[in-house]
């Protein structure tokens, strides 16, 4: 018997804290794939802009920023978690960019289209390359409409709200589980109704809800859609 091979461009999508880092990184693994989390490109621009105090409102200011922004991603250099390194300039942002000012101020970058095209290009041009897992919001409608394989990871926004919760406190910081709620529909909201790209399943997409599974079980049921 030949067995057929597993999808080469992989398209993740999902809203935000749902698992699609997580099972991303996972699946690239085992498939040998590189993982792009292109989460990172949008939060890597609304950190330089928030960090030259440059005003956010302003599209034509920040979609220049865009650009030219030149974004390092390389392999990790600490086992403290992080997928990858995000390097910006010299200086190791990987979990700075993390933080509750860029999750605050993220969604009104990635709502300019002059932001979205320059990036969605850079992503593109990556992810044509094949042997790609690609995490974001819009890979499956927008970035990569031609991927192999489509999946949607869903889930709701309490459980979300708690993932994200149990990750700072297993960092060792503070967090208000409400508060984080309250950011997780707020973001929800502003990515599903933003005139560009908005958050949405491709028609061809298989959406999974992961309320009820955990991150192995997500794992095996992909990983059976890939045979
Ligand atoms: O996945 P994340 O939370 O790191 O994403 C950060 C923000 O970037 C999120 O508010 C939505 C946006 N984003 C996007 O608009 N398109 C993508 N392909 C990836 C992320």
């Amino acid at each position: 018997m030949i067995n057929k091979p597993p999808p080469s461009i992989i398209a993740l999508d999902g809203p935000a804290a749902s698992g699609k880092s997580t099972l991303g990184r996972i699946l690239a693994d085992s498939l040998g794939y590189l993982f792009f989390d292109t989460g990172i490109m949008y939060r890597a621009i609304t950190w330089i802009a928030l960090q030259r105090n440059l005003d956010l409102r302003d599209e034509t200011v920040i979609t220049e920023l865009a650009k030219k922004a030149q974004i390092d991603i390389r392999p990790p250099s600490k086992a403290d978690g992080r997928p990858c390194d995000v390097i910006l300039g010299e200086r190791d942002v990987t979990w700075e960019m993390r933080n509750g000012e860029v999750d605050a101020n993220v969604s009104v970058v990635s709502a300019y289209a002059g932001v979205r095209q320059a990036l969605s290009e850079q992503q593109r041009r990556i992810g044509m390359r094949g042997r790609v897992v690609m995490v974001g919001r819009d890979i499956g409608t927008v970035v990569l409409p031609q991927a192999d394989l489509k999946i949607y990871l869903d889930a709701s926004a309490e459980e979300r709200a708690k993932r994200r919760f149990d990750e700072i406190i297993a960092r060792g910081e503070k967090a208000d589980y409400d508060e984080i709620l309250r950011k997780v529909i707020e973001r929800d909201r502003i990515d599903s109704t933003r005139a560009v790209a908005p958050l949405r399943p491709a028609e061809d997409a298989i959406i999974i809800n992961s309320d009820k599974m955990n991150a192995k079980q997500v794992f095996a049921h992909v990983m059976e859609l890939c045979k």
